[in-house]
């Protein structure tokens, strides 16, 4: 997880963005210090020191001799400083870094503007392992569904439409048996059965196309079955939702983890917070002599916050830990959802294609069926037919004459 990198970026800070250049403490008297250098109190009562001209920034007093090397106050790596006591005593601090980061739900992000500017994983492919690490307010802003919810309601309407699809496709085959029942019924009706001739032929024959066609349509309604209404039922059987209900415990586990380890860090936060504000009284107390604490008191004290100090850190670093944990099972499982959803939409293209492939045979078959009644349309011949009928029906040609007396 690289996401909050940079040098001033730490989680426990987030959301008490402080930056603790803005709020300048007591200041010592400036004779104390090299040209450029002052002294400001964090709010948590620890001195630094801060170049005005250079920007440096220090936990150690500034000295004239230049042997003393000055300890960088924001570092990359926030390991515990060295830091020396008005006593001369080496001591360890952990002053609130500069933070410059956004909590929401316990997940840390850069504050708009602030931070290195973050590249996608996937420019230009519109990847779901860039787009979904916000949780997203529901329209009533009641509760929040993390961004991988919004994936895993996507993967389960997916397999809702496709099982939509099939009952449709089932509803085609059944209108399409139906049809064929009622085609191969009417081609058996005796209707017309005596008509004669050419015009008989023809009639016969566009019965029995009936049959065929019915027969053509009943083939069609079979194929819908076998190559279109099955691969779209049983793509992806009920395995599918258990899976996506190991994707959603594994990563919704992480989240709980990283709320707890958040909470941990709150609550360390806190306990440092307290211990430095009982240091800085200590301190002051000494400094006005308004008690007789002693040395002892103070190292103490101070012992106790760089205590506290140590356990924010062993937090933090948990904290960090199971976020980068997140981060990563977040992109390989929305990467493995994402080619799902590809796999998906491919499978239901390949097999809609086959019904209007399906669709067109058909088509074509009951062109051929059609073709001998036209045919025989075109040999319906009055003529013939009466003379036909004439011959098997006439009643004698011999026309009667006049009476003769
Ligand atoms: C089949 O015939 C019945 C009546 O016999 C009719 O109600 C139904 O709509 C017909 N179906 C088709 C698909 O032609
Ligand atoms: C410290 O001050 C308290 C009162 O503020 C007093 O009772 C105590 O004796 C003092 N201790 C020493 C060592 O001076
Ligand atoms: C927390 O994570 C940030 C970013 O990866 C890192 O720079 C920092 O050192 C980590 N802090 C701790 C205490 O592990
Ligand atoms: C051919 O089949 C289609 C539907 O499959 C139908 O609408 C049409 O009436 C049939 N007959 C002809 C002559 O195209
Ligand atoms: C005409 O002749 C045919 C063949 O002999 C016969 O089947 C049919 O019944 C006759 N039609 C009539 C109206 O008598």
């Amino acid at each position: 997880c690289s996401r909050t990198q940079g040098e001033l970026h730490y989680p426990f800070s987030a959301l008490r963005i402080l930056d603790t250049r803005l709020l300048p403490g007591r200041r010592a008297p400036a004779d104390l210090f090299p040209p450029g250098w002052r002294s400001y109190t964090s709010p948590e009562g620890l001195r630094y020191y801060v170049n005005s001209s250079s920007k440096e920034t220090t936990w150690r007093r500034p000295s004239s001799s230049a042997e003393a090397p000055q300890s960088p106050l924001a570092r990359h790596n926030p390991s515990p400083y060295g830091k020396t006591d008005e006593f001369g005593h080496c001591y360890r601090s952990y002053l609130s870094f500069f933070s410059f980061l956004l909590q929401i739900n316990c997940v840390t992000f850069p504050l708009p503007g602030e931070g290195p500017e973050q590249q996608l994983l996937k420019p230009n492919e519109w990847s779901y392992c860039d787009y979904f690490w916000t949780d997203k307010k529901d329209p009533q802003g009641t509760t929040s569904v993390a961004g991988f919810e919004v994936l895993l309601q996507k993967q389960l309407k997916g397999k809702q439409m496709q099982k939509e699809m099939a009952e449709f496709i089932h509803e085609r085959i059944k209108i399409e048996e139906e049809y064929a029942k009622n085609l191969s019924k009417l081609s058996l009706s005796p209707l017309a059965v005596q008509e004669e001739g050419t015009l008989g032929e023809a009639w016969t024959q566009l019965k029995k196309s009936l049959h065929d066609e019915a027969e053509v349509h009943l083939k069609f309604s079979n194929k819908l079955h076998s190559e279109v209404e099955k691969p779209l039922l049983t793509f992806r059987g009920d395995n599918f939702k258990k899976d996506l209900k190991k994707y959603d415990h594994h990563i919704a586990d992480l989240r709980k983890q990283l709320a707890s380890r958040y909470a941990g860090v709150e609550k360390a936060r806190k306990a440092l917070a307290d211990r430095q504000k009982d240091l800085e009284v200590k301190t002051q107390q000494l400094e006005i002599k308004l008690s007789n604490k002693t040395e002892e008191d103070i190292k103490k004290a101070r012992r106790k916050s760089t205590q506290a100090g140590d356990d924010l850190m062993r937090c933090v670093d948990l904290y960090n830990q199971t976020q980068s944990k997140w981060f990563e099972e977040m992109v390989t499982t929305s990467m493995e959802l994402e080619k799902l959803e590809v796999e998906r939409i491919e499978w239901i293209q390949q097999h809609l294609r086959q019904y209007t492939t399906l669709r067109h045979e058909t088509d074509m078959f009951n062109q051929s069926m059609v073709e001998p009644v036209d045919q025989l349309l075109q040999n319906v011949d009055p003529a013939k037919d009466r003379e036909l009928w004439v011959k098997e029906n006439n009643t004698g040609e011999v026309r009667p004459v006049d009476m003769d007396i």
